[in-house]
């Protein structure tokens, strides 16, 4: 059984624009279709339903023990999980703030060598295509490598209906998600089954102490 975690990239509750949190119908239709698949399931992660402080304090800036519990919980999962789908609104041409502040939150290691989907969409005609492509280097960067085949939603207000449905040409819609979440499911398995193999940590050690660790020879500053 595999099991998938899809990080809903909104938190606007208010309105204009309308309707407010269109990311709902897209995260509830990611869900639907992953969960309908042999030996996979799928959960929703909600920005909304975490008590992320304020000012700003990642989970692996606690000590082991002090970690707000819907953080430790989170971490957990994330560690656990077979790989990710990110669901994301275009807000000026870039990712999702809520979606990064929310990912920032949690150390690379916990993602590193499983695949994860990008999923972007809008209420206009380009589906969010600007913001997915900066998503890629945001997401290679946890080592979650996002698989090539992206799912874009225009008028995601008129494609998808509240529970998550299509409104008109499900056939296709399904077609065109089962795409992207057939690669993902092909690489989460191939992961999996190398790492039973050989473990991705003895290869390439997580860097947990500062970021200088990732530099090249020579470029410390004396
Ligand atoms: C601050 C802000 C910036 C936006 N920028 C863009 C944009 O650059 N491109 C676009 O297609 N839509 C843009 N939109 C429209 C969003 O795609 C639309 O409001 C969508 O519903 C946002 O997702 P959400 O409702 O889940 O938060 C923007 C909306 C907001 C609130």
């Amino acid at each position: 059984m595999a099991h998938y975690l899809i990080f809903l990239g909104s938190t606007r509750t208010t309105t204009p624009p309308s309707p407010a949190r269109l990311g709902e119908r897209v995260a509830k239709a990611c869900e639907r279709l992953l969960s309908s698949l042999p030996h996979t399931t799928a959960e929703i992660i909600d920005p909304l339903a975490l008590s992320l402080q304020a000012p700003f304090k990642p989970h692996f800036a606690y000590a082991q023990a002090d970690a707000p519990d819907d953080l430790a919980e989170l971490a957990d999962k994330i560690a656990a999980a077979d790989g990710y789908v990110m669901v994301s609104p275009e807000y000026n041409h870039s990712m999702s703030p809520a979606l990064s502040h929310l990912l920032n939150h949690f150390g690379a290691s916990l993602f590193a060598f499983k695949p994860s989907a990008i999923v972007t969409y809008s209420m206009g005609q380009w589906g969010g295509v600007r913001a997915a492509v900066a998503m890629r280097a945001f997401l290679s960067e946890l080592g979650c490598l996002p698989v090539s085949a992206m799912i874009h939603i225009p008028r995601a207000q008129e494609a998808l209906n509240l529970d998550g449905h299509f409104g008109q040409e499900q056939e296709r819609w399904e077609s065109y998600f089962g795409r992207t979440f057939g690669q993902l499911m092909w690489w989460a398995e191939a992961a999996s089954n190398y790492k039973s193999q050989i473990d991705p940590t003895k290869v390439s050690p997580a860097f947990k102490t500062a970021p200088s660790q990732r530099n090249a020879p020579g470029s410390e500053s004396s």
